[in-house]
């Protein structure tokens, strides 16, 4: 009866503001979005929400499907639940899962009222998707569990434009005794019994974003990390399709969740056939206690539905991701072509060899220099990666004058165009490497701050690769890297930051531990990128260790992979291209054979899988380029300018990809259409079948188009059925870069 009445309450505070992307008619709920509809109700009866429909837009409320009302699971079990809690005749996996202080776990999160709010609210001290009230709408509902005196906010946004919905909770504790969140999935939503298929994420440092699909069947399909980051070996996201789903047809649903630490991904299919679909913190990893009159915020999760295949997912978060995700400037800008220092000084750097390498990169075009790695440590001077880490004071012996000196000599350095050997009339810029979040043992800070490390009492501080974490979740940690990274800031014209962080957490003395250490380095990363707005963010985790949208929010790139094999990046690039903007990836060419796996590949090769992400750059001593790729550097170099633009505002297509075909192919189309470019390329030679025609994607089927691979011009429609034939010759490990324009 009390729902009732607060149903009541609902439909006038819908009729005062009404929207057309969200709907409330009385207690049924309708989120629209240009080619999607996002249905749940509440249950007059129980107060609960119920799932009604996610999918291709829908009209109208249907009655659920009939379940013989007999057997051990009648009931709430058959009920597709919105927000499920634990107990109360449930048994699958719960959205929420909380104990209260005399050890009880049942919940009754039961609907008391909603408000729409034009926009969307910020989530105070997280990273979030973002908009005004023309991109988005929000509608929220308060749920309250009268028994323990603990109320929940659901909030769902939706940008009707990009098919997309935002969906997070926050737990406010009403009662007098402590609560701990035990788990909390910031998506869940119940589909009926539908089959599915799900493609998710796996890999491993140098093997990221390898996918694999299959049937969601019976049971659990859930995959998580526990290495306190999103990690290598899995991603938060995943993606749901029919069976007969393609890359360009049938319905796909992406989950993404906006967050940088720990996570659960789990798809549960129970003997009704509904599939409840969860994403949102590793359970393992929560134990998160609320006081009395505090709350609990869960991070946010993006879905993004899409009836035009996995590609059709993609391109929608691409550019939600581009426009509504990431708030750093250099988003929507083009990016410097950089030269790393690794490859050609590794630990072994000081001014002058930094300030030479600075000068030779310049005259082959580069515009940006990273010194990496073994610039830093005064009493445990970095020269291996067992010392040093933690103490962020240039190291005397190598930068005697300190950083300034130097830095202000190289940033008067002009840079080359290689094409003419003319200067640019434009200075080298610099960047520099940091890993903040880290220290080894045998490091000043280290000896000062023992305590500052992630521990658990007594136990022993398990040490990788040399280094320990430090607990960024405490207040003093994060304020030291603030200073720490500001000074470093501020006493150079540094340009970019690489911030690596080379290893998973370890010893937490309570599994809340890794929660706050997130929301500390969040706040890290807000105050630092609002202080250096102008400064060039690029994460780095071992390679793609925290590409995730969370980080993203902050820095507009990350380091895709310490892979740079360039077949074997073909497949990382478009792994990690099913969720994030290829604009967000930085690619660099690496020396041939690759200095791993062995494998040699031609300069344009390699050139052209880098120069297919935003920033692009090199990642090899300049003294080892041959003379033939000291030829052929300019042509790289100026194919790079001319695509860069491209990359960071077009639209993404996968044409073939490395798992399924020899002939990889990707495209991208400029935001204004009036250009395209196609990467072709050949894995390995075969002498029967031919290669299959080059079919494009995105093109206006009447408008005509030259292309610079025959020099033709045709229609879209043409490019788009026929395709044209990229003419291979033998040879492994070829490529071509094909430009087309609107005539
Ligand atoms: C809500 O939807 C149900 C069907 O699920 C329908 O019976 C009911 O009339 C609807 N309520 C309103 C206020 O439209
Ligand atoms: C909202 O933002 C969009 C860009 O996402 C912009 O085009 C539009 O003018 C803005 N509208 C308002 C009302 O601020
Ligand atoms: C709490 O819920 C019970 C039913 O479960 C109801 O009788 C009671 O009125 C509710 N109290 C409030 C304050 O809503
Ligand atoms: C929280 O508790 C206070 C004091 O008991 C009460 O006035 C208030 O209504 C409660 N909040 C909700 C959402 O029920
Ligand atoms: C600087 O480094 C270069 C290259 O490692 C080395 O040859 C040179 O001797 C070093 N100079 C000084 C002053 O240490
Ligand atoms: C690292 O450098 C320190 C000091 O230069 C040296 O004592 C130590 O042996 C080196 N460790 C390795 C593994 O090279
Ligand atoms: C290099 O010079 C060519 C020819 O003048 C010009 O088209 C190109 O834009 C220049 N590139 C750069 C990076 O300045
Ligand atoms: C630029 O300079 C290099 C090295 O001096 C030379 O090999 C190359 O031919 C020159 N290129 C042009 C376009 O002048
Ligand atoms: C530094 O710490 C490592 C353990 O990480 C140890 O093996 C090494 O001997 C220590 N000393 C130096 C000088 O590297
Ligand atoms: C296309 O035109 C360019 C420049 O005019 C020329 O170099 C190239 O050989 C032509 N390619 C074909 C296949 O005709």
């Amino acid at each position: 009866m009390v729902v009732a009445k607060l149903v009541v309450t609902a439909s006038l505070v819908c009729a005062v503001v009404a929207q057309d992307a969200i709907t409330a008619n009385g207690g049924n709920f309708t989120l629209t979005g240009d080619d999607v509809s996002y249905l749940f109700h509440v249950n007059t009866a129980s107060g609960d929400l119920v799932s009604d429909h996610f999918g291709a837009p829908v009209t109208d409320f249907v009655p659920p499907a009939f379940i013989l009302p007999w057997g051990w699971h009648d009931g709430k079990v058959n009920d597709r639940r919105e927000f499920p809690d634990i107990g109360r005749g449930d048994v699958r996996l719960p959205a929420i899962h909380i104990e209260h202080s005399n050890g009880d776990t049942v919940s009754a999160f039961l609907y008391q009222s909603h408000e729409i709010v034009p926009g969307k609210p910020s989530i105070p001290g997280f990273p979030a998707t973002y908009g005004n009230e023309s991109d988005v709408t929000t509608l929220q509902v308060q749920l309250y569990d009268n028994v323990s005196d603990v109320g929940a906010v659901l909030s769902y946004s939706i940008f009707p434009k990009y098919n997309a919905i935002a969906r997070s909770f926050k737990i406010t504790n009403n009662g007098t005794s402590d609560i701990v969140i035990e788990r909390a999935a910031s998506f869940s939503f119940d589909f009926p019994n539908l089959d599915f298929e799900v493609i998710e994420p796996h890999g491993d440092w140098y093997h990221e974003m390898n996918t694999v699909r299959r049937k969601v069947d019976y049971g659990e399909t859930s995959f998580r990390s526990t290495e306190g980051y999103a990690g290598h070996t899995h991603n938060p996201f995943y993606m749901l399709t029919s069976p007969s789903t393609t890359e360009n047809s049938g319905e796909a649903w992406g989950f993404n969740l906006v967050w940088s630490g720990s996570f659960e991904a789990a798809l549960h299919k129970f003997s009704n056939g509904y599939v409840r679909a969860l994403l949102g913190l590793n359970p393992l990893h929560a134990s998160i206690r609320v006081a009395p009159g505090d709350s609990f915020q869960a991070p946010e999760a993006v879905s993004v539905y899409s009836s035009a295949g996995i590609g059709g997912v993609s391109r929608s978060y691409h550019d939600l991701y581009r426009n509504h995700l990431s708030r750093h400037k250099a988003t929507h800008e083009t990016r410097p072509i950089l030269l790393n220092s690794w490859e050609g000084l590794g630990f072994n750097i000081n001014d002058t060899a930094v300030v030479n390498l600075a000068g030779e990169s310049a005259d082959l075009g580069i515009e940006l220099l990273v010194q990496d790695d073994g610039w830093f440590g005064v009493e445990y001077p970095r020269n291996n990666d067992s010392l040093g880490l933690g103490d962020w004071t240039p190291n005397p012996a190598k930068f005697p004058n300190g950083l300034k000196p130097y830095i202000d000599q190289i940033v008067k350095i002009d840079v080359v165009n290689a094409s003419t050997n003319d200067s640019t009339n434009t200075a080298i810029k610099f960047g520099i490497w940091v890993e903040p979040e880290m220290t080894n043992l045998n490091s000043t800070l280290y000896n000062e701050h023992p305590d500052w490390i992630l521990h658990s009492g007594k136990h022993a501080r398990t040490m990788v690769r040399n280094q320990f974490v430090l607990n960024v979740g405490l207040p003093e940690v994060q304020d030291f890297i603030i200073d720490t990274v500001s000074r470093i800031a501020d006493s150079a014209p540094i340009s970019y930051f690489k911030w690596d962080n080379n290893r998973g957490m370890h010893e937490l003395a309570r599994p809340s531990d890794s929660y706050n250490y997130i929301l500390g380095l969040y706040r890290v990363l807000d105050t630092l990128t609002t202080k250096y707005p102008d400064i060039l963010w690029e994460g780095c985790a071992s390679g793609g260790g925290r590409f995730d949208p969370g980080l993203l929010h902050y820095w507009p790139q990350h380091w895709t992979s310490d892979n740079t094999d360039a077949a074997d990046r073909l497949q990382i690039q478009l792994g990690t291209s099913l969720v994030y903007p290829p604009s967000a990836m930085g690619c660099h060419i690496s020396k041939s054979p690759n200095g791993i796996t062995g494998r040699e590949a031609s300069f344009t090769y390699r050139g052209h899988v880098a120069m297919m992400c935003g920033s692009f750059g090199l990642e090899l001593n300049p003294h080892e380029l041959s003379a033939d790729e000291i030829a052929q550097l300019p042509s790289i170099m100026a194919d790079a300018h001319r695509v860069n633009p491209i990359v960071i505002s077009g639209q993404f297509y996968r044409l073939a990809g490395p798992q399924d075909s020899n002939w990889p192919a990707v495209q991208f189309v400029s935001a204004d259409g009036a250009e395209a470019v196609v990467f072709a390329f050949q894995q390995q030679y075969t002498t029967k079948p031919a290669a299959p025609p080059l079919r494009l994607q995105g093109l206006d089927p009447k408008a005509r188009y030259f292309n610079s691979l025959d020099n033709g011009t045709y229609s879209g429609a043409t490019y788009a059925n026929a395709g044209i034939n990229a003419g291979w010759d033998r040879g492994i490990y070829q490529s071509k870069l094909i430009f087309l324009e609107k005539r």
